[in-house]
Parts: C-alpha cells; sequence; structure tokens
C-alpha cells in the first residue's frame, strides 16, 4: 500500500490545530477560506479573478505583459495539493522559495505558503487581481493576527509574514518577465500556470534558464526546447509518487485538477537540468522509456475565443504590404463562423453581428513579418495569436472595401 502523503494530510486533517495554545481554529483549508470566503475551491468560468477585471488591467497587458493574456483559471485546492507532491515529494530538504509567476488572485500560492512553510514569491500582472490577493493576506493576519503580520511595500507589493513558521509571502503587481535574476536562480520550484502567446513562451523559456540545477517547473503550455540550450528536461520518476499519478508522466506533463476541468488539465512539468546536453540525454532516455498513458498539453498555450473559428481565414486574401494600423494601435477585430471573401466593415450588418460577422475592440500587441498580428481583446485582456490582418481595421477610419475579384476558374474556352 502506498505511503500516505504529508501533503495530502496537511489539507485534510481537519482537526489539526495548527495555532496549538493559541486555540484559533487552524487548520490550512480554514485559513484558506478566512481569507477567500466563498470563493475558495470554487469551480468554473465565473470566478472573482474572472470578473473583475476592468481597463487598468488590460492596459496592463500592453504596458508591461508584452501580449501575455489576463486569460483566467485556477488550480483547485486538491490539484496544488497534487501539485506540492509533484514539486517536493522525496525533496523536501531542496531549499529556496516557491515562485507563483502568474497567480491570479493568490489562492495556489498562498495554499503553497501555509502549507510547505517556505518563502513564496508571487507575481501578478493584473492589478486588480492582485489587489484581492492583497485583501486576502490582510484578511488572513486580521483572522490570526498573533501568527501572521501583513506588511504593505508601496502600491504594488505587499508581504504576509508566518511568525510561527518564519516564512514570508510576497506578493508583486507586475510582469512575470520582470522577475530578477537573483531570485529565480534561487528557486526551488515554479510555478508559470500562464497563457501565453509563443513570442512571450520563447521569452518565458529563456528566463527560466536562470534557474538552478533540480528547481522544479510546472507551466500551463509546453516552453522546452524554444531557446537554444535549453536545460528544461523532463522530471523521471513518474512511477514512484507517493499520490498515483502526482510525479506526471515522466515525458514532461503532469495532470492537475483546475478550476475549468475539475478532472484535472494537464501542464508541462519539467526540472532544470545541469546543461543542454544533460537535458537532452534526459529527453531521449524518458521518450525511449515511456509506457504508460502520456498526459495531453494544450501546445498553442494561448486559447482565444477565435480560435474555433480560425478555418474561415483560409478564404481571406493574403495579406496586402500596408495597413493603416499597425502596433500599439486600438482596432476593430473580426470574426465569423461563415467563410466569407471579405468581413466586409463594422456597422455593415446589425450590432449583434445578425449579418455573421462579429467585431471587437482590440490593441495590437504586434506585428509579424507575414503581416499577422496579435491582438488583445478590451473586453476582458485575452490575447490571440496570428489574427489575419483582414480581420482588422482601425477604428473610426474605414476603408472603402473593393470587391473581392473572385477567380471562379472559368478559362475562356
Ligand atoms: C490561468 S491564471 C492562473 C492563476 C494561478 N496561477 C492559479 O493557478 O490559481 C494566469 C494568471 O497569470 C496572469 N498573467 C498573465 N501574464 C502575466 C505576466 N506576464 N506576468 C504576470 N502575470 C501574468 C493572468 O493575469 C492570470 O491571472
Amino acid at each position: 500500500m502506498a505511503e500516505p502523503s504529508p501533503f495530502v494530510d496537511a489539507m485534510t486533517a481537519a482537526s489539526a490545530n495548527l495555532l496549538g495554545s493559541e486555540g484559533y481554529p487552524c487548520t490550512k483549508v480554514e485559513l484558506l477560506e478566512a481569507a477567500y470566503g466563498a470563493e475558495f475551491g470554487k469551480k468554473g468560468h465565473d470566478l472573482a479573478g474572472h470578473t473583475v477585471i476592468d481597463q487598468a488591467d488590460v492596459q496592463s497587458v500592453i504596458q508591461k505583459g508584452q501580449g501575455s493574456s489576463l486569460l483566467y483559471g485556477e488550480l483547485l485546492p486538491e490539484g496544488v495539493t497534487l501539485l506540492m507532491e509533484a514539486l517536493f515529494a522525496e525533496r523536501e530538504d531542496v531549499s529556496g522559495p516557491i515562485l507563483e509567476l502568474g497567480m491570479g488572485t493568490g489562492k495556489a500560492a498562498l495554499q503553497l505558503f501555509l502549507s510547505l512553510h517556505r518563502d513564496t514569491h508571487g507575481v501578478e500582472l493584473a492589478p486588480s487581481r492582485w489587489a484581492l490577493a492583497d485583501d486576502a493576506l490582510k484578511r488572513l493576519a486580521e483572522f490570526a493576527p498573533s501568527r501572521f503580520r501583513y506588511e504593505a511595500a508601496g502600491e504594488s507589493a505587499s508581504r504576509l509574514l508566518d511568525l510561527e513558521f518564519n516564512a514570508t509571502c510576497d506578493i508583486i503587481c507586475g510582469s512575470l518577465l520582470d522577475t530578477p535574476v537573483d531570485i529565480l536562480a534561487s528557486a526551488s520550484a515554479i510555478v508559470l500556470e500562464v497563457c501565453l502567446p509563443k513570442e512571450v513562451q520563447r521569452l518565458a523559456c529563456a528566463m527560466l534558464q536562470n534557474c538552478n540545477v533540480g528547481c522544479r517547473v510546472v507551466c500551463y503550455a509546453p516552453l522546452h526546447g524554444l531557446v537554444d540550450r535549453c536545460r528544461l528536461a523532463p522530471v523521471r520518476s513518474a512511477a514512484q509518487g507517493r499520490v498515483p499519478g502526482s510525479m506526471g508522466d515522466g515525458v514532461g506533463g503532469l495532470c492537475l485538477p483546475a478550476s475549468w476541468k475539475d478532472i484535472g488539465h494537464g501542464f508541462a512539468f519539467y526540472e532544470v537540468a545541469a546543461s543542454a546536453e544533460s537535458a537532452e540525454d534526459a529527453w531521449n532516455s524518458a521518450l525511449g522509456q515511456q509506457s504508460g498513458g502520456r498526459v495531453s498539453i494544450d501546445a498553442s498555450g494561448c486559447p482565444s475565443r477565435a480560435k474555433k473559428t480560425k478555418y474561415t481565414d483560409d478564404v481571406l486574401p493574403s495579406p496586402r504590404t500596408n495597413y493603416r494600423w499597425g502596433k500599439g494601435d486600438k482596432v476593430l477585430v473580426g470574426y465569423s463562423w461563415l467563410p466569407f471573401l471579405d468581413l466586409g466593415n463594422p456597422g455593415d450588418g446589425s450590432a449583434d453581428g445578425l449579418d455573421g460577422v462579429t467585431w471587437m475592440s482590440a490593441h495590437v500587441v504586434s506585428v509579424s513579418e507575414d503581416g499577422f498580428a496579435t491582438i488583445c481583446y478590451e473586453d476582458d485582456g485575452t490575447t490571440e495569436e496570428q489574427v489575419h490582418p483582414e480581420r482588422i481595421r482601425q477604428e473610426n477610419c474605414l476603408e472603402t472595401r473593393e470587391p473581392v475579384a473572385i477567380d471562379w476558374g472559368d478559362d475562356e474556352e
């Protein structure tokens, strides 16, 4: 029989009074409930982290996030329990802080902090989500004042001190891409449960090369091999976990219950190797020995609302050399379920898109050499990559649309 996991026990032992003589009713679950109320453990697509987004958050994607997406979702408490096992089982002596990069409202970061008593460093791009995390830290300090102390550090950083375990949980409002190198180099584990467009994934992969050997990394999308001499290797010990499945599939995958998929979502799971050569050896050996099911991971890394309509782009004409809009502009982006050769202009049909085209306000984050764009939607800060330029119109400056010349293939006889 498998040994019981200290991580699982830590979450479920409702009778354990962590504050001992002080008399607070404080299992970890109760502390997390004190911090988050009914939001703790909530599933679905209507969490506080979804609904809180406003214009300042969207601006942060454009100004600091280099096009990172505000697409939201959280690991469920049982997902964080498995995550702890995956990161630290039989490695409890590995020292260094945990980094939760893209922490949302901070539930996973706080659960890791309260369970592992390690210094924890959370970073969140969206100010409104960071503010909810900040409120949670304040509430916890008010709930158990003799154990926790809250300290503000300016407008966009704060700290919770656990006086009993002498550990700190720092939360910073900013971009994970700005994480200081010394913090990366000291990390024992990094959680990067964030949807990032390809260009930003490359930056994140480059950033992770600053980590030390043995640091474990869990990411939303596969990031290994996106830069030269990448040291991200698969975590090997697929079968040895104390909790079945907690150690991943041995070939870079780990399944964790999440708010949008409580049966478990596939994440990338790595350990930083000493060199690119040893990472390559680890991949070859893991793939050679693979047995059992492989966790399926969303390689796109940045799901978007218009992804399903991409097939309609095939009928749009090739990108022109010049458009009136460019990087940084506010634009309207159209999509249709129907394969129109030209989407026309916003306002051509009815406002509710009954002509088959829906237009949405967005900002152009970047334009690639082939003319395709990465855009950030204004209503929720989610990002879409590889947007065909023929789907983009400059706001208040609409072009006259020439009829599209259709080649019907009926050559003269
Ligand atoms: C999918 S949510 C995950 C929340 C949390 N990690 C969890 O599992 O509960 C990803 C979060 O990363 C944030 N984010 C996106 N790009 C970021 C960036 N460049 N820097 C910091 N946070 C970012 C988003 O705003 C969002 O709150």
